[in-house]
């Protein structure tokens, strides 16, 4: 079977000092949504930006935000990012006691909801909670920062949760982020998922385009 591959460049790996000019640029070269990677330096251990940065790219592009949030607590903040412009927002199975509660919260904000799992988080993590995802996202590295390896060993949580994803009949997005590359985003596809986000491989280039054709398996090879 084969679905249609997003492509969600990260603004993590952008160059921060022309991010508009950036977001622009992989709008142009057919990325489907932008990546945001919300990091409060305590639930990881890393600081990236904040609603601010959201609001202030929402000009720049009618793609649709998909926040990934890396903070705990989630609750406090998820009003601020809906009014920022996001249209999913996602939070970590692991960031607090009520998955529930925080997922009913982004949806009554009128916003997409998603859940994400660390390496070391087992797929069964978001059983209780597949009526009220919009999108699962499987760390491929240790969140925090850009430019990690890919793990392999997480690829088996892709398939079951594909499989528990066909289960519910229902349209939830599987998405893998860190590490994804040339090489290792065909073996994401082929386990399941169905959009890939991407820093390092698409802003670390010179050519967004060729990049982000190649993630997505559609780049085309030019006789020499
Ligand atoms: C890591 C972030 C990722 C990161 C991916 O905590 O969630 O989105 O930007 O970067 P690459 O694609 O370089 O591994
Ligand atoms: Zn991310």
């Amino acid at each position: 079977m084969t679905r249609p591959i997003r492509i969600a460049p990260s603004l993590l790996a952008a160059d921060f000092s022309r991010l508009g000019e950036e977001v622009r640029a992989v709008a142009a070269a057919g990325a489907d949504w932008l990546h945001l990677d919300i990091m409060d330096g305590h639930f990881v251990p890393n600081i990236s930006y904040g609603p601010a940065v959201v609001k202030a790219m929402r000009r720049h592009t009618a793609m649709p935000f998909d926040v990934h949030l890396m903070i705990a607590p989630v609750d406090p903040y998820l009003a601020a990012f809906a009014e920022a412009g996001a249209q999913i927002i996602s939070l970590h199975a692991e960031a607090g006691a009520h998955l529930h509660r925080s997922l009913q919260a982004i949806r009554a904000l009128g916003v997409k909801a998603g859940v994400v799992l660390n390496p070391g988080t087992p797929a069964g993590a978001v059983e209780g909670v597949m009526d009220l995802v919009d999108l699962i996202l499987v760390m491929t590295v240790n969140p925090g920062f850009g430019g990690q390896s890919f793990l392999d060993s997480q690829l088996p949580k892709i398939a079951t949760l594909r499989r528990m994803i066909g289960a519910t009949g229902r349209d939830i997005a599987l998405e893998v982020d860190g590490g994804v590359t040339t090489a290792t985003a065909p073996r994401c596809i082929a386990a399941g998922a169905d959009t890939l986000v991407a820093g390092t491989a698409i802003f670390g280039t010179s050519d967004y385009g060729a990049a982000i054709r190649s993630l997505r398996g559609t780049a085309v090879h030019e006789a020499a």
